[in-house]
């Protein structure tokens, strides 16, 4: 969040001073100016918060510090949140206690210098950044596993957080598919980093870290990536990927997983913090088979039905050896969350422009703007009401 200052001070030089300083840091401005720090400025101020309450406050109070810590009390007692930088001439401990007492959060000492001046301001932006993570809720992290290779899973995980990215959520694409992740370069990107770098940073994890290790798409969302090295690949634990997981709901409303194809260790670290978990197929024998062992694996594992949804992929009638999605539905027990229709000249228009597909009109759009208003719109619940009965298992075999 950018800064933005109320300046209270009766010489011209030092709101001139930082009004030239916040031109030169990229979103921060002065919202207010009075060129008086006396008793009476409080309401002044009181009244430009009700139009920028994410202001603070810079009040010089050299000019009489009296007056102006009981200004500042005042300021505290009306709105006790307000964040207040102090700045007068004498830097005395008993005047920093009093002023601490009065309600200061942060106190520059006059005459204003740059690297001073800049400090405060890093001090303000860290603790707007902290107001704005209190009471955040926790996002929410979607997985995207397929049933088998080549059903499309990348393409599904890459489409929804597009279009998160596009309603304005802060998203992150995390390619577990440790192996053999190609989730950047649907993208076009050609990351630098990878998640082996996150582990290799646990301990010191912060969002400025993360933002230099992920890449971002110009949509606007990032993307991390699995690492070249196939060794680095296997030190990535399941305990790390369940920390990283966890450190990303804290920072972003959406996590996308592009989940391997295995239950591996580092799929289950992560399928534990899943909102949803999406099992992609298509309508082949295969893929139909594999994803109903697929659900008995993470039913045993204590997934609720409704925490799993099926994405059927290259949805189309009438195919060759096709199984119908009735029969889907009736092998699996489950209703079909959502389907995807068969586009392929599209699909593959959008791989080779390395945009998502979602970005291009036509059916693909409609359908992936569909599956994510959808996933957002009913959050946890599944297409299966919890209450009805799910329909009868059946053993595969015995309807194809
Ligand atoms: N709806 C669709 N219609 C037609 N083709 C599609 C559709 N969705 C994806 N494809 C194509 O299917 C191919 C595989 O897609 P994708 O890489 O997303 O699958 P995957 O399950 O992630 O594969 P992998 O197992 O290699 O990770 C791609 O060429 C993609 O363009
Ligand atoms: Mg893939």
């Amino acid at each position: 969040m950018p800064i933005s200052l109320i300046v209270a001070s009766s010489e011209p030089h030092f709101r001139e001073f930082v009004r030239e300083h916040l031109a030169h840091t990229p979103g921060a401005k002065v919202v207010a100016e009075h060129d008086e720090a006396g008793l009476n400025v409080y309401v002044r101020i009181l009244h430009d918060m009700e139009r920028n309450p994410h202001a603070a406050v810079l009040l010089d109070i050299g000019g009489d510090p009296e007056q102006g810590l009981r200004a500042l009390e005042h300021m505290k007692n009306a709105m006790p949140g307000l964040y207040v930088i102090v700045s007068e001439y004498q830097a005395s401990s008993e005047f920093l206690i009093r002023g601490m007492r009065a309600g200061a959060s942060d106190y520059i000492q006059q005459p204003l210098k740059r690297p001073e001046f800049r400090d405060a301001m890093t001090r303000l932006e860290q603790h707007m950044a902290r107001a704005q993570q209190h009471g955040k809720p926790l996002g929410k992290l979607y997985t995207f596993v397929g049933a088998k290779g080549g059903v499309g899973t990348t393409t599904d995980a890459v489409n929804f957080a597009a279009v998160c990215a596009r309603q304005q959520k802060s998203t992150i694409l995390v390619d577990l598919d440790l192996d053999s992740g190609d989730a950047a370069s649907f993208l076009g990107l050609n990351p630098q980093y990878s998640i082996y770098d996150v582990v290799e940073n646990l301990d010191r994890l912060d969002q400025s870290m993360l933002d230099g290790i992920a890449s971002r798409d110009a949509i606007g969302f990032s993307v991390l990536s699995p690492p070249d090295d196939l060794e680095k690949a296997r030190m990535i634990r399941g305990d790390h990927i369940k920390e990283i997981a966890a450190f990303l709901v804290e920072k972003y409303d959406a996590v996308i997983v592009d989940g391997s194809r295995g239950l591996d260790e580092a799929l289950l670290g992560c399928l534990e913090l899943s909102e949803s978990v999406f099992l992609v197929l298509t309508q082949e024998f295969l893929a139909v088979r594999n994803a109903q062992q697929y659900l008995a694996a993470l039913g045993k594992l204590g997934f609720s039905a409704e925490q799993l949804k099926i994405v059927v992929n290259r949805y189309g009638k009438g195919q060759n050896s096709a199984v119908s999605m009735e029969q889907i539905q009736q092998t699996l027990g489950t209703k079909i969350f959502y389907a995807i229709p068969n586009r392929y000249q599209d699909s593959m228009q959008a791989v080779h422009q390395s945009r998502p597909a979602v970005s291009y009109a036509g059916d693909l759009q409609q359908a992936y703007m569909g599956m994510a208003k959808k996933i957002l719109a009913n959050g946890a619940s599944s297409a299966t009401p919890a209450s009805a009965p799910p329909p009868e298992r059946k053993k595969f075999l015995g309807i194809i």
